[in-house]
């Protein structure tokens, strides 16, 4: 009898909605105990983490038929390679748009007025007085956000930034480009212009990374997007890690080359940057853009129910390739 394998327990009600489904075993695996659980024919649909890695080499020798990953992003699963071996692939959209957005703009705003050196400061009992110019920032009503990407996060953080009073620039697929029609600008239309990867970066106050991990858009912002930024710019990435070189990141933090970062991944998180915790012009929150308890609910009933579906024998209803299925 097969059983759906659980990486890490998602919160209620995912748990519950997998062990209606069938035989649920929770385990946590390092690469080569996943590879080995995903061959071993014991376990049909792996219930996964965005830290378990699903290369080609484990899902060729995978006797699995489909990954539910508890997160929109995919880019820990090789999704060709799945697709070639009939693997389904789900993951959760929609119900962290919000809450990521939120997170985008809690950085913008965090950096832009100091916040976090601010509220250290009040706490180590500095705080002696109101004077004209304590801890002074930069305004973010007025400014111009360039936003790398425009899907559902990008344009939910289009909507909170121009609640704010800001210019919205947004290039859809960085580094390079692509139309986009009246019908998919819809609330936009006049409202956000449309522009390069190259006036992104050179003409924004705020840059903020919303696209996925990918070949084209590893190191998207590396040393020389960097120097091609505004030494006042702010770097604000709620995306994956490794859109940004880091260690560029932590020279450029350093010499002044732009005046803040407000990061959410890391390139090879958990793991920081030599220098990045030290640098007095960065807020750094630990991956919870979409940590608030209503939508990891959210999402494990997304990813529970994609993975109670495949377990049965049906399609998921949020699948990342769609023709896998026909092929398992
Ligand atoms: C996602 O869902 O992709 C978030 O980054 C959290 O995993």
């Amino acid at each position: 009898m097969s059983t759906i394998l659980v990486t890490t327990e998602i919160p209620a009600p995912g748990m519950d909605i997998l062990r209606a489904a069938g035989d649920v075993e929770v385990r946590e695996l390092d690469h080569e105990e996943l590879f080995d659980a995903c061959a071993s024919g014991k376990y049909s649909v792996v219930v996964s983490q965005i830290r378990d890695r699903f290369d080609a080499e484990l899902l060729a020798a995978a006797s699995i038929v489909g990954v539910s990953n508890y997160a929109v992003g995919y880019d820990n699963i090789d999704i060709a390679a799945a697709t070639a071996h009939g693997i389904t692939v789900a993951n959760t959209p929609g119900v962290l748009t919000d809450c990521t957005a939120d997170i985008a703009m809690l950085l913008m705003l965090s950096t832009a007025r100091r916040a976090v050196e601010a509220d250290s400061f009040v706490r180590a009992g500095s705080f002696t007085g109101w004077k004209p110019e304590l801890l002074l920032g930069s305004d973010v009503s007025g400014r111009v956000l360039g936003l790398a990407g425009f899907g559902r996060i990008a344009r939910a953080t289009a909507r909170r930034a121009l609640g704010f009073g800001m210019t919205v620039k947004f290039c859809p697929r960085p580094p390079g480009d692509r139309d986009v029609s009246e019908d998919e600008l819809g609330e936009f239309a006049g409202r956000v212009e449309h522009a390069s990867w190259d006036e992104i970066v050179t003409t924004s106050d705020f840059v903020s990374l919303h696209v996925p991990l990918s070949e084209s858009t590893h190191h998207l912002v590396d040393a020389a997007a960097l120097s091609a930024m505004k030494p006042s710019a702010i770097l604000i990435n709620t995306a994956r890690g490794p859109v940004v070189d880091e260690a560029a990141l932590v020279t450029a933090l350093r010499n002044g080359v732009i005046a803040a970062a407000g990061l959410d991944v890391y390139e090879r998180e958990p793991a920081l940057e030599p220098g990045l915790a030290e640098l007095p012009n960065t807020v750094l929150l630990p991956h919870v853009g979409s940590a608030t308890v209503s939508v990891r609910s959210e999402m494990a009933r997304l990813c529970a129910t994609n993975a109670a579906a495949m377990f049965s024998g049906n399609p998921p209803p949020h699948p990342v390739n769609p023709q896998a299925w026909a092929r398992s």
